[in-house]
């Protein structure tokens, strides 16, 4: 079986994409014994995924898997975006930064929103990228405590509860990260 890493210490991101990636050896920073943490200083979610993965695949030179993921709201101009993990301050936790966009979205109307997932897969001789989309909307209130960030707010289209009302299952079915990982799976056909 190839190996690879995911370079992420998100236990919950890691669970999610392990369910797909079932024909590779999926090692984790903890397997590997990288415990720094990578400083995500990139302006765009495709500049932190190339260098969570490179910094990753630099070290072992194991092909690396990286993940870098925002919540999109329309009328915030996008935001948090890129920010996404910091968005209420530095040591910003799920409930600050759900908080803050909620705040934020008080007495608006339209509350499209989307979770937009980029991955990078580093090994010798490339660097590519996948991405994945989910269109849904924010909730009114918080609402359910599976998945982990921003899913008790976020309802994706065609939905009538938010992802973290939802099982792992429900989640994978139709969440951003799923669909770039889809495509990593057909890229490597595995
Ligand atoms: P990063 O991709 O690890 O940098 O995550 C950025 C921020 O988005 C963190 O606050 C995560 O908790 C949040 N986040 C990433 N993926 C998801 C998801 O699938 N659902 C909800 N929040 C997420």
């Amino acid at each position: 079986m190839n190996k690879y890493i995911f370079a992420s210490s998100n236990q919950n991101k890691l669970l999610e994409i392990s369910t797909q990636l079932l024909d590779i050896r999926l090692l984790s920073l903890l397997d590997v014994g990288y415990y720094d943490e990578i400083i995500e200083s990139g302006s765009t979610l495709r500049e932190n995924a190339l260098i969570k993965s490179k910094t990753i695949y630099d070290k072992y030179s194991i092909p690396t898997i990286a993940d870098d993921t925002g919540l999109e709201v329309y009328q915030l101009d996008g935001r948090p975006g890129v920010f996404s993990a910091r968005y209420s301050g530095e040591k910003a936790n799920a409930t600050d930064n759900i908080k803050k966009v909620l705040d934020e979205m008080q007495g608006i109307t339209d509350r499209r929103a989307r979770f937009k997932t980029v991955i990078c897969l580093k090994s010798k001789s490339q660097e590519i990228f996948f991405e994945g989309i989910v269109e849904g909307c924010i909730s009114n209130e918080s609402s359910g405590d599976g998945g982990f960030g921003y899913d008790p707010i976020f309802i994706p289209n065609g939905c009538q509860k938010t992802f973290g009302e939802m099982s792992l299952d429900e989640k994978n079915k139709i969440s951003h990260r799923s669909r770039a990982i889809q495509k990593v799976v057909d890229y490597l056909n595995i």
